[in-house]
């Protein structure tokens, strides 16, 4: 490996690195606009085009507030229906985070 090579090489990880930390730091807003709100849509009333189509319910439907924050929890960590599990995409707190965003709409 050329210096000039090792150098971009140097480069392109510390920005992988510093994008993958400040991404772990992000709340839980950024984390659910980046991986949830497609489907859940922006308020969380499952409004987009996913959501509609795969039938989302919205966070402020009774049989969605009626969830502790535990079970959905669960449900974003094992996956729910047609909704894919998280538990090897994002970290426990990535996923608490995002719940409690989410919660933030069924009031
Ligand atoms: C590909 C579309 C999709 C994405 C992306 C998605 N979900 Fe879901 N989610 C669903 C579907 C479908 C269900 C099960 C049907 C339902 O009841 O809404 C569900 C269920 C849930 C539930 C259980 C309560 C409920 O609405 O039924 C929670 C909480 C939840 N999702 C949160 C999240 C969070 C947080 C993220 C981001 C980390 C996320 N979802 C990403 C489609 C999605």
């Amino acid at each position: 490996m050329s210096n000039f090579t090792r150098n971009v090489v140097a480069a392109i990880t510390v920005l992988v690195l510093a994008g993958t930390v400040s991404f772990a730091q992000s709340s839980g807003e950024a984390t659910y606009k980046a991986k949830c709100q497609m489907c859940h849509g922006e308020k969380g009333l499952a409004d987009s085009g996913a959501g509609k189509a795969m039938k989302v319910k919205p966070a402020t439907d009774p049989d969605v507030k009626k969830l502790s924050e535990a079970q959905m929890i669960d449900a974003v960590h094992n996956g729910m229906g047609k909704m894919q599990a998280y538990k090897d995409k994002l970290t426990d707190a990535q996923i608490k985070d995002a719940v409690e965003y989410f919660r933030t709409f069924a009031k």
